[in-house]
């Protein structure tokens, strides 16, 4: 371990002479840099090296160095261990330092720089001491700058990676087998990608993961949903505008082309893009450059774009809601995901999946599923796709224990099919009557209870979402009667 903030060396030098000028001429120092180790060979270093890595920030060996581990294949090796180490190679003046090529092949092993020993005589520095000290505080900052980049590239690297791990497409059917195949082979370009598919087919999770597996995944992800966002505010939120472009715009706002930059943005819902926003979005697709509202000049952008819709989007050209050249330019790759009952042998892969994943989120053994109940999840036609199937495997670990019985599965389908229909938020007309405030109350809670865990990848992420402790979650769905 090491014990301050100076800044460590390991000396590699086989001569006691040397070893005891560069002491003289780091002395003056001894506040700031400290020697940590001196070793007499390269198989040495490289011992030390492995034993603790993080020892050191920087190595200053001796090109001459004895043994048969030496000159550039020892900074090799040493970088090897530990990338940013930084190295200061010492060589006697024997060596032609004005040979272009001996420094250019130091530089290329890995070195950060070198320094020539003065003759023997001088007794009191053996380096030149300003380069030499120079060299030394200036290899340290460097090694500083690399361990800082290193540190985050890694933890974005170990991000990417927990992001794909969560939204893996889980499936084996030998037409998700095809889709994947694209996924991977598209996802690495910048093409414009539309992906079709009926309600909670995994059109979002596909957008996802094609970003995550991008050369863009560092850069933003922005999604919006294009039904959601009214008509005349789409433009703005897309685009952007400047302050005082119209009245109460008191200050510029940046648009999610403009956030997305450099990276991706996911539209969602395509076909209830407003006509005028089309034009626009047309536009930004063809010369790259936004059109922020209220700004003469035109911004550039370099914005990657998949869109998804469950519309058929040819069916809205003929009715003239969906204008021709947009849909061929969002259109260059098409990915289409097929409902769950033209894919049945995802079906049991899924159902284990989430079996497993929302028994171990609820901190719960995971189930037996008897072999009748699978039968019924086979059969059943999954109108509502992997949602709803994933919907109904989290009401049914909601009521079983070990072991998921055919009747378990039967209640929950038809529960399911009964909530749908049930679930609108705010509409009063499907309460059965003019009721007391409790009743409604109840009504209410439960709708929207159901509506965001239909959003929610976990019955964790739900309670947080509703500002509920998780296991308070639990038991209010059970007071509600969730089945
Ligand atoms: N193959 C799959 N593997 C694992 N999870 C999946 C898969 N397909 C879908 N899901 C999950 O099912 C849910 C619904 O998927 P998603 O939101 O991507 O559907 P969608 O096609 O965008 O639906 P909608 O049209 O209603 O917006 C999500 O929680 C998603 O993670
Ligand atoms: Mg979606």
């Amino acid at each position: 371990m090491r014990s301050d903030n100076k800044i460590s060396l390991l000396i590699i030098e086989d001569e006691d002479f040397d070893v005891k000028r560069i002491k003289n001429t780091i002395k003056l120092f001894s506040g700031s840099i400290d020697i940590r180790k001196v070793v007499s060979s390269g198989a040495d270093a490289l011992n030390a090296l492995s034993d603790s890595p993080e020892d050191y920030d920087l190595v200053i060996m001796d090109y001459q160095i004895a043994g048969p581990i030496r000159g550039e294949e020892l900074i090799k090796k040493i970088k090897e261990i530990n990338s940013v180490i930084q190295i200061i190679v010492v060589t006697k003046l024997t060596v032609n330092i004005s040979d272009f090529n001996f420094a250019k092949g130091l530089m290329e092993a890995g070195a950060y720089w070198y320094c020539t020993k003065y003759p023997v005589d001088i007794e009191e520095y053996i380096y030149q001491p300003t380069d030499f000290l120079m060299s030394i505080f200036n290899a340290y900052e460097k090694k500083k700058l690399e361990t800082v980049t290193l540190n985050s590239k890694q933890r974005l690297r170990k991000n990417i990676e927990e992001i794909l791990e969560k939204k893996k497409i889980i499936s084996v059917s030998e037409p998700m087998r095809i889709l994947k195949e694209e996924i991977e082979k598209f996802s690495q370009t910048d093409l414009s990608i539309l992906i079709s598919g009926a309600s909670g087919t995994g059109k979002e999770l596909v957008a996802n993961y094609i970003h995550y597996k991008s050369k863009r995944k560092y850069e933003n992800l922005v999604a919006i949903n294009c039904g959601s966002i009214p008509g005349e505010l789409i433009e703005s939120e897309l685009f952007g505008y400047e302050k005082g472009s119209f009245t109460g715009a008191s200050s510029s706002k940046a648009g999610l082309f403009e956030v997305a930059d450099g990276g991706t943005i996911f539209l969602d819902e395509i076909a209830e893009l407003p006509m005028a926003a089309q034009v626009k979005l047309l536009r930004v697709i063809q010369e790259g450059e936004i059109e922020k509202i209220g700004r003469t000049k035109k911004l550039r952008v370099n914005v990657r774009i998949i869109a998804a819709t469950n519309k058929n989007l040819i069916a809205e050209i003929e009715s003239g809601k969906f204008r021709e050249d947009l849909f061929f330019r969002l259109n260059v790759i098409p990915l289409h995901i097929l409902p769950l009952r033209e894919r049945r042998d995802d079906i049991e892969i899924l159902i284990r999946h989430f079996v497993e994943f929302y028994s171990l989120d609820m901190g719960r053994p995971v189930p037996e599923i008897e072999s009748g109940s699978m039968k019924k999840f086979l059969e059943y036609d999954w109108p509502g796709n992997v949602r709803e199937l994933k919907n109904v495997v989290q009401r049914i670990l909601l009521r079983t224990n070990d072991r998921i019985s055919s009747k378990d599965v039967e209640l929950a389908l038809m529960n399911y099919s009964i909530g749908i229909k049930k679930t609108n938020v705010f509409n009063f007309d499907a309460l059965p009557a003019i009721a007391p405030l409790k009743d409604v109350e109840k009504k209410l809670k439960t709708d929207y209870i159901n509506y965001v865990m239909e959003r929610s990848n976990s019955q964790t992420e739900a309670a947080f979402k509703l500002g509920v402790a998780p296991p308070n979650l639990v038991r209010l769905l059970k007071e509600l009667g969730f089945k």
